[in-house]
């Protein structure tokens, strides 16, 4: 399916974003592991949540959606003694799960689309198997198979920075006889620790060190209701856009505002940007409102600890550093090769095919700026974050940008294009 989107005027007005997809993953599998029923109030639409919905619906769980809700009825996390699952395109589903059902008797099959097929899965299988579980790739790849059973709890020391491997190990963790360490070379996102330990799971955590103590009590506790914040993530590509496009003024309600995930607004602030945000309520997670004004950027160096802050924005970061004066070096950043698309070569490619001037290296990108980007043709590679970016250059650029494969949207922003034209409309 092509879309094509041109250039707008302003992105202006106020908006509420759908809600966290990193938090409603973890949620639905905490509330099929707690006993009754859980409410996510907020609760997104998108495949990529579907996948962990669906996963669980093959488990057995009963899962309804409510108005502007989803309820998931817990069972102490019972499951059948075999089960394929099927995760679709996404791998926090398929990951998550992998470290949920270690501790689980019974196989599992975790299998996913062409896509996922293709993403790397040892990294999550080496620690589960560390801690006793039975856990196997292919070649490294999916499916993966999970024989679950008895757990110990171990010490992991993390090569890379990622919250899905480390939710991963915590679900495993909390199974396991003992305590269960996990250390980052730089801090990931932290829902999980935020939301076992609203639930009253045995945590502790440090600056980039988290331990939890297998409780088999956990399982026995009652469900809860939770506010899923608006997505960083999903505000990222309009506070990205407001910075670019003509004369706008925008604000976001109603944002998840969690410092492990808004490295975006640091990024953007280093190039000069006008981007300002005031927390209104931390509960289980800090949210607020963004408030962001087109402003003249110029270049930075993007790299270390920022990366993982804003792991899924980068490409809005390369895409702003089009429109910057001077040179922009993102680095450190070798992690988006293995996302649903190799993200630094397929963004590099689609913004060079606009007219962008954009070096690639192994772990980054130099882009000189600025460039007026021109109309095109351009491929998402079966990536949503890579399609959405496109289509955010087609709104700065002087002729259409037309972006094929742009059904891959669904996994994530079904809602998008409303969006887009509600705000570039008031
Ligand atoms: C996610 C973690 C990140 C991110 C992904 C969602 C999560 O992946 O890119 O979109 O919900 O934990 P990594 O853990 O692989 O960095």
């Amino acid at each position: 399916m092509e879309r094509a989107f041109g250039a707008i005027d302003a992105i202006s007005g106020s908006i509420e974003v759908p809600g966290d997809k990193a938090i409603a993953h973890r949620a639905l599998i905490l509330g099929a592991m707690m006993m009754g029923t859980s409410n996510l109030h907020g609760f997104p639409k998108g495949k990529a949540v579907g996948s962990t919905r669906h996963c669980l619906a093959t488990l057995g769980f009963d899962i309804r959606d409510g108005d502007n809700l989803v309820e998931v009825v817990g069972a102490g996390w019972q499951t059948p003694d075999f089960a394929t699952l099927d995760a679709g395109n996404s791998a926090t589903s398929m990951r998550l799960l992998c470290g949920a059902l270690a501790g689980r008797p019974g196989r599992f099959e975790l299998t996913g689309d062409q896509y996922l097929l293709r993403r790397p899965m040892e990294r999550v299988a080496e620690p589960l198997r560390k801690m006793g579980g039975k856990v196997s790739t292919s070649d490294g790849r999916p499916p993966v198979i999970v024989e679950g059973g008895p757990l110990a709890g171990a010490d992991h020391d993390l090569e890379i920075a990622s919250a899905q491997v480390k939710t991963a190990i915590l679900f495993c963790g909390l199974q396991a006889d003992g305590i269960t360490r996990v250390k980052e070379p730089t801090r990931s996102r932290d829902h999980t620790e935020r939301l076992l330990r609203w639930l009253g799971a045995r945590i502790t955590t440090g600056t980039r060190e988290v331990t939890v103590e297998g409780d088999p009590l956990f399982f026995e506790k009652s469900g809860f209701s939770l506010e899923i914040p608006g997505d960083f993530s999903s505000a990222a590509f309009f506070i990205t856009a407001a910075c670019l496009v003509g004369k706008s003024d925008l604000e976001i309600r109603g944002v998840g505002l969690n410092p492990t995930r808004t490295g975006l607004l640091d990024a953007l602030r280093e190039m000069g940007a006008s981007v300002e945000y005031q927390l209104t309520a931390e509960d289980v997670e800090p949210l607020g409102v963004v408030s962001v004004r087109t402003s003249p950027l110029h270049g930075a160096e993007i790299a270390g600890d920022l990366i993982p802050r804003s792991i899924d924005e980068v490409p809005l970061v390369a895409l702003a550093a089009t429109q910057a004066e001077g040179q922009t070096v993102i680095k450190d950043a070798a992690e988006l090769r293995v996302k649903e698309s190799d993200r630094l070569d397929v963004m590099a490619k689609g913004l060079i095919a606009l007219g962008a001037r954009i070096d690639t290296q192994p772990d980054g990108l130099v882009i000189e700026g600025p460039t007026k980007l021109h109309g095109g043709l351009v491929n998402a590679a079966g990536d949503h974050r890579m399609a959405l970016l496109f289509a955010l250059a087609g709104c700065i650029a002087s002729e259409p940008v037309t972006v094929s494969g742009w059904e891959c949207v669904s996994v994530s922003y079904p809602d998008f294009e409303t969006d887009l034209e509600r705000l570039a409309a008031s």
